[in-house]
């Protein structure tokens, strides 16, 4: 064990021993004799935050990550004071804080450690900028794993890696490269099957080492701010997931359309191109929700602005395009053009809005329209002048959303890609530079343009899109993840980043589908678009460069397998709505890497590839060229091949064909997957029927689907309408019960039923306790029935 006074010599400060404890409700304070105070906060049984002061000294209390509508509150709270440790009991754990070096073991009510500190907080003074790099190191636990840390192009299993988050403009990154777009200091540790979180709350740059400088050390560390970071205790990994979502907050439900396909490039201009698009989609048949504005839209790339020669009537061809189901989505930039004759730059430079260096000009840098100004969007009076910006774009020109980039924010030709560091900003009210503002810049500026979009949709929802996200920013928009490449490789990265988001409580995220720099091939392509139907932002973007990516550019053969997964998008709607809703009300992470799925099958702990969409469906995507399938790893249970309805039993690997018009694809056995009919946008047709596919199991499975008016607010007044199923399976029988909540009617009458894997011939059914004449059902010879959307149960026997 490394001693404190070893440590010394390194430059290190470190607390010595407590002198001093108090308590004030849920608060418990620990003053070391050389003025460190720990302030140990429980906010629930499980969840438990360790802040740390030196020089006696905290500053003002505040972060932008932590939800305003975090549920917390705790039922056990005992201290006992021993010899040579304090010893805090909550319902969930135990924490002890040794008096001697105010080092913290925490574990669970049966004694298993589950985190430790080694050294624990110890410190260096910053002499350039005043301050402390504040620093944690914890002992890693035998076999530990690590997951999380939001947008690292890298091996899922993070143990033996070292990471930083400082987010940055990364055009074309590769895999391992660091940081990229998003700074999410928030990981998973996992060993001997139990998992905790913790949430390093800290803006400034920070630092995560599993285990690669030394071997039995964790450790995280920040270049200024305050050693605070939140524990989250699960023993079960969506449990932590679900903690850490619950504090930094998920987003409400979007409309609907924006879980649809939407298509993108850099840029579609002018007007006749934008419509040459649609059109084409239509044409084809292939079914689009939303095309984006890149840029080009603008006036010299002066946001909120329009190119009247390749848009004179933007309105009109907003209002054209919706007729045709198309909602526009248009990009907003930081970066505000320096032009004397240009109303945004005015009124930002009259009222002060600008950011400005340490010394006071204003701080300025070069982004698409030339030399900019950059409002600063910590300050809650320039967010809500930004707000108001998009007053002419959504309630009169009738935009839909709005992506915003370059948020970082991006500077060109500086080697920094970046503000100056002694760029000042308010920071909602607790002056400081950019370190310490960096990370959360485009989270605010994100944050701002959100609650304009919002406030001039409405009585619609909002759809907003960001680059640049700090933990929380899930609440405001949608992500994407910057600038990729059209290679295999790619593929890969986008697969592993999305999970990760996920798992990072960012569930709203999606891949420029076949890659922003580069050029796809038709095969590249078509793999991509099967994976990205299953994430949960689904769109094509690309830079344009190397001539088109939309879904016709590559030959017949791929625009129907494109057409065809795009069709799978839109039936498969109502799932993914339903997983939506329960991501935003129940914490659950829209996409489950397996070890997050079961943790307890070690199998899981190293897997990259394959990935729960959902609760219940499987996915593992082809990532090379030339495959005729793949080796893929099954979770533990039954599954169907949702190609040819095969079931197996996981826990094992397997050889899973896949020709190119297919994705390894398998259901959980028991699922009842709802879906929609085919339409080309959504909203395009009435529903007139709920499929179900229901998928036999032995035993008892229950799922949901969730409905409501697919935009608005009438849900939050109770019109909605949650199904729950119960299925069991018995070997010669099926019954499925229904509970219904909510008191929105949807359009649909009957649920028509797939049935697969049925043991049994069927003799006969019952609805509601009555038999029924089968041939009321209308049974097809292929298992698929139809009944009456109101049963409460349904009985079928079998022969
Ligand atoms: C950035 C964005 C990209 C966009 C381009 C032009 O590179 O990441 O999506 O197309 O800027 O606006």
């Amino acid at each position: 064990m490394i001693t404190n006074t070893e440590l010394e010599y390194k430059g290190n400060l470190y607390p010595n021993h407590i002198v001093h404890f108090e308590q004030d409700n849920e608060k418990l304070s620990f003053t070391t004799e050389n003025g460190v105070i720990l302030q140990v906060t429980i906010l629930r049984g499980s969840v438990i935050r360790f802040r740390y002061a030196t020089d006696y000294n905290f500053e003002p209390d505040f972060s932008y990550a932590i939800d305003p509508d975090a549920t917390l509150g705790y039922s056990t709270l005992e201290v006992t004071d021993t010899a040579t440790e304090y010893l805090i009991k909550t319902a969930r754990v135990i924490v002890l804080i040794d008096k001697k070096t105010l080092r913290v073991q925490i574990s669970d009510l049966e004694g298993n450690i589950i985190n430790e500190d080694e050294l624990g907080f110890h410190w260096e003074e910053n002499y350039e900028f005043g301050g402390n790099t504040v620093k944690m190191s914890k002992i890693t636990q035998t076999g530990e794993s690590f997951y999380g840390m939001g947008d690292k192009a890298t091996h899922s299993n993070l143990k033996g890696k070292r990471v930083h988050n400082w987010v940055t403009d990364q055009y074309a990154y590769g895999k391992d490269q660091d940081p990229l777009y998003k700074a999410i200091p928030f990981f998973i540790g996992l060993s001997n099957n139990k998992a905790y979180g913790i949430f390093f709350d800290n803006s400034f740059k920070t630092h995560f080492d599993f285990a690669h400088e030394r071997r039995n050390t964790t450790s995280f560390w920040a270049d200024g701010g305050e050693m605070n970071y939140y524990f989250f205790y699960g023993p079960d990994m969506p449990k932590v997931v679900s903690a850490y979502s619950n504090l930094t907050g998920t987003p409400e439900l979007p409309p609907l359309w924006a879980l649809g396909f939407h298509q993108s490039k850099w840029s579609y201009y002018p007007e006749s191109n934008v419509k040459e698009i649609a059109k084409q989609f239509r044409d084809l048949k292939i079914p689009c929700d939303a095309i984006y504005l890149d840029i080009d839209y603008m006036d010299g790339f002066r946001c909120f602005t329009w190119d009247k020669n390749h848009f004179p009537d933007p309105k009109r061809m907003i209002a054209e395009l919706e007729e045709d189901g198309f909602k526009t989505v248009v990009m907003i930039d930081p970066g505000i053009k320096i032009d004397k004759n240009y109303w945004v730059y005015n009124e930002a430079l009259e009222n002060d809005y600008f950011c400005k260096r340490g010394d006071g000009p204003l701080m300025h840098g070069k982004v698409w329209p030339g030399e900019c100004n950059f409002p600063d969007f910590t300050n809650p009076e320039v967010r809500e002048w930004w707000a108001d910006l998009y007053k002419e774009f959504m309630s009169d020109l009738g935009v839909h959303a709005v992506w915003n980039d370059m948020n970082e924010p991006a500077v060109m030709e500086v080697p920094t890609k970046t503000a100056p560091l002694d760029t000042r900003h308010n920071y909602d009210g607790h002056p400081c530079t950019h370190r310490k503002a960096h990370n959360v810049y485009g989270m605010q500026m994100v944050r701002a343009t959100y609650d304009g979009v919002k406030k001039h949709v409405f009585p619609k929802r909002p759809f907003v899109i960001t680059r640049a996200a700090y933990s929380g920013t899930q609440r405001y928009s949608s992500t994407w993840t910057g600038d990729n490449v059209a290679t295999w490789e790619h593929l890969w990265i986008a697969n592993v980043q999305m999970q990760r988001m996920s798992m990072s409580g960012y569930s709203f995220v999606g891949s420029d589908i076949g890659g922003f720099a580069e050029q796809p091939d038709g095969e590249l392509f078509a793999r991509w678009i099967q994976l990205g139907i299953f994430h949960p932002f689904c769109r094509v973007h690309s830079s344009g460069d190397h001539g088109s990516q939309e879904p016709w550019s590559f030959d017949v053969e791929i625009t129907d397998i494109v057409r065809k997964f795009i069709e799978l998008r839109y039936q498969l709607l109502p799932y993914l709505y339903t997983m939506f809703w329960k991501y935003s009300k129940e914490q659950k992470p829209m996409l489950q890497p397996l070890v997050l799925f079961d943790q307890e099958d070690t199998q899981t702990h190293f897997r990259t590839d394959e990935f729960i969409f959902g609760e219940k469906i499987l996915v593992a995507p082809i990532q090379e060229p030339n495959a005729q399938g793949r080796r893929m790893y099954i979770p533990r249970g039954k599954w169907y091949d949702f190609w040819t309805d095969e079931r197996i039993e996981g826990g094992k690997e397997k050889w899973v064909p896949a020709a190119l018009d297919k994705i390894p694809v398998y259901i959980k056995e028991g699922a009842i997957i709802p879906k929609y009919p085919v339409q080309q946008y959504v909203g395009e047709i009435q529903i007139e029927e709920l499929i179900l596919d229901i998928y036999y199991k032995e035993g008892v499975e229950n799922s949901e689907v969730y409905e409501d008016a697919e935009n608005g607010y009438d849900y939050k007044k109770g019109r909605y309408s949650l199904r729950n199923f119960k299925l069991t399976g018995k070997s010669k029988s099926l019954s499925i019960q229904q509970f219904k909540d909510g008191d929105f009617v949807t359009s649909y009458e009957t649920f028509k039923l797939n049935l697969h894997g049925l043991p049994f011939n069927i003799e006969r059914i019952q609805v509601d306790n009555e038999d029924v004449v089968l041939k009321d059902m209308r049974p097809n010879g292929d298992n698929t029935m139809y009944i009456d959307k109101n049963f409460t149960t349904l009985h079928i026997i079998g022969k």
